[in-house]
């Protein structure tokens, strides 16, 4: 079974709280929180303070911070719910002692790369990390075609990790819809992010049903 984390970058900020509450209705096991800090990414994007999330909605929170230097931001998306952080490997010098950081805060630590990034620079964090996030779009906006070849990357770390026993969790993020989630689930993937595929549903409670139902 592959989780289901809806971004909430692709949610109406009018209708909010009845978007999330759809999300939960329809099985979403995750809430996908992400950060842009216009330096990392073109875009800036600073979504509802996550301990407002925290309280407002039962979902564990799992956080992409498209953020230079994410490591000195940390702090800001702790919450009851916060579960993953991730960060990117191309943002940070010293992703160890991010990684460390993240963990001392007792949250689940994750590493994304981007589309043209190999799999192979996560290899000296491999037995660290609990979340490997792969791009399947490169990171700014929401809304973008699925890049194929992001799943190649899904199957050589899904055979790494099973030659190797690392307890990494694999996450891919963006483009995901009805069409491709059971190949992405198929290839290695635990947890699918979805943003407009969910959010921009007419029914969005049956979209995140449809999906789960696929990859169960
Ligand atoms: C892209 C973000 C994604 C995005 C996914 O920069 O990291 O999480 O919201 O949106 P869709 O599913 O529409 O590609
Ligand atoms: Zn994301």
């Amino acid at each position: 079974m592959a989780r289901l984390a809806p971004s909430i970058l692709s949610a109406s900020e009018e209708k909010f709280d009845e978007q999330m509450k759809l999300i939960e209705a329809g099985g979403a096991d995750l809430i996908h929180y992400d950060v842009m800090d216009g330096v990392f990414v073109p875009a800036t994007v600073n979504p509802i303070p996550v301990k407002e999330l925290s309280k407002k909605f039962k979902l564990p929170i799992d956080v992409h911070l498209m953020v230079q230097e994410a490591g000195d931001v940390i702090e800001q998306y702790l919450s009851e719910n916060t579960k993953y952080i991730t960060v990117h490997q191309e943002a940070c010098k010293d992703l160890k002692a991010v990684i460390d950081k993240i963990h001392g805060f007792g949250v689940k630590a994750g590493l994304a790369i981007n589309p043209d990034t190999p799999i192979s620079v996560l290899k000296p964090y491999f037995k660290d990390i609990d979340l490997a996030l792969v791009m399947s779009v490169f990171p700014g906006k929401a809304g973008q075609k699925f890049i194929p070849s992001a799943l190649i990357k899904v199957c050589e770390l899904d055979e790494l990790r099973r030659a190797n026993n690392y307890a990494f969790r694999i996450e891919v993020d963006g483009g995901i819809n009805l069409d491709n989630c059971e190949m992405t689930k198929k290839s290695g993937a635990d947890i699918l992010v979805a943003g407009s595929a969910c959010f921009g549903a007419e029914d969005i409670k049956k979209r995140c049903e449809d999906f789960k139902k696929i990859i169960k």
